[in-house]
């Protein structure tokens, strides 16, 4: 894990101190690989769940297996439990990310869950939460999902932490780490020039929402592996580009009324942060512009 100790600090005093918790940032800012970080540290448990629109309180919950219930009956053995009811069995952290896109129904049972400390199922009975149970929820606040209703019911029963991007160093460190593979852990100047350009994309006029850290993965990975298809070199005009178009073109959400299209604005961050860098080389440019001479 890069930096984050402030994070890691206060996620750890809010599960010490007993209490439920939302994480609030825009998508690739670290939340599932902090949470995760803690889940390795920690002796209790751990329950992992996707929140999208089949996560239904069945599934959250757990329900009864109808070839067992034909045998036996309703008897609690029929019963398989779900994440929720492991996660309250066991006194363990459960883990929900996008909370936001969770249905209503769902939502609730979460809700009196966190403010009674325990759960009826029909036909099962009370489940008590053991001591230990906590709820951590993770959400993009601009998700255009479902973010208003997780409002007051919610945050009044969760302590909040916002997670904004990091700094320029620690986003090169990050990406180093993640191809760690292609570059054996060297820092070459591209991964400057990748990441400054996707921090770049989050300033950019014509953008909404820019891209995480993961297009800068995504830039330095596909620069490497387009150079060795091309047979050329990782820095080449052409194989930047490329790369930039397929990682970033996807991950660019423009803003209203904007009359450019997302490779439009893909080129001029490109141009900015590796045209440039190229003119002040030395005199690549013909070469470039016809590469089969070379
Ligand atoms: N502080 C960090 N240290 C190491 N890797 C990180 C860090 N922050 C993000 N990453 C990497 O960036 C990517 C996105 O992070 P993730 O935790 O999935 O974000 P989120 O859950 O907020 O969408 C992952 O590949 C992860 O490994
Ligand atoms: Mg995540």
């Amino acid at each position: 894990m890069v930096g984050r100790g402030r994070e890691l600090e206060s996620i750890l005093a809010a599960l010490a101190a007993g209490r439920h918790l939302l994480l609030e940032g825009p998508p690739g800012t670290g939340k599932s690989t902090v949470l995760r970080a803690i889940a390795d540290s920690t002796d209790s448990g751990f329950e992992f769940v996707e929140g999208n629109a089949e996560l239904t309180p069945a599934r959250l919950i757990g329900s009864f297996d109808p070839a067992a219930v034909l045998k036996e009956g309703y008897s609690p053995e029929a019963f398989v439990d779900g994440p929720l009811l492991s996660a309250l069995r066991d006194g363990a952290l459960l883990y929900i990310e996008e909370i936001n896109r969770i249905p209503e129904e769902t939502l609730n049972v979460l809700i009196t869950v966190m403010s009674e400390g325990e759960l009826h199922v029909p036909r099962l009975g009370h489940v008590s939460a053991a001591g230990g149970f906590r709820l951590v929820a993770a959400m993009n606040p601009f998700d255009a999902v479902g973010t208003a209703r997780i409002a007051s019911a919610v945050y009044d029963r969760c302590c909040r932490l916002a997670m904004d991007y990091q700094t320029e160093a620690e986003e090169v460190s990050i990406v180093v780490k993640a191809a760690e593979d292609q570059l054996g852990g060297r820092a070459p100047t591209e991964v400057d020039r990748s990441v400054a350009m996707v921090r770049d994309s989050r300033e950019h006029p014509d953008v909404r929402t820019g891209s995480s850290v993961r297009g800068a993965i995504d830039h330095v990975l596909l620069c490497t592996e387009l150079a060795a298809l091309r047979g050329t070199t990782r820095d080449d005009a052409g194989v930047t580009l490329d790369a930039a178009q397929l990682a970033l073109s996807g991950r660019l959400r423009l803003r209203e009324g904007s009359t450019r299209s997302s490779e439009d604005v893909v080129i001029e961050l490109w141009e900015k942060h590796f045209r440039v860098a190229d003119e002040t080389d030395g005199e690549t440019e013909r070469s470039e512009s016809d590469p089969g001479k070379a």
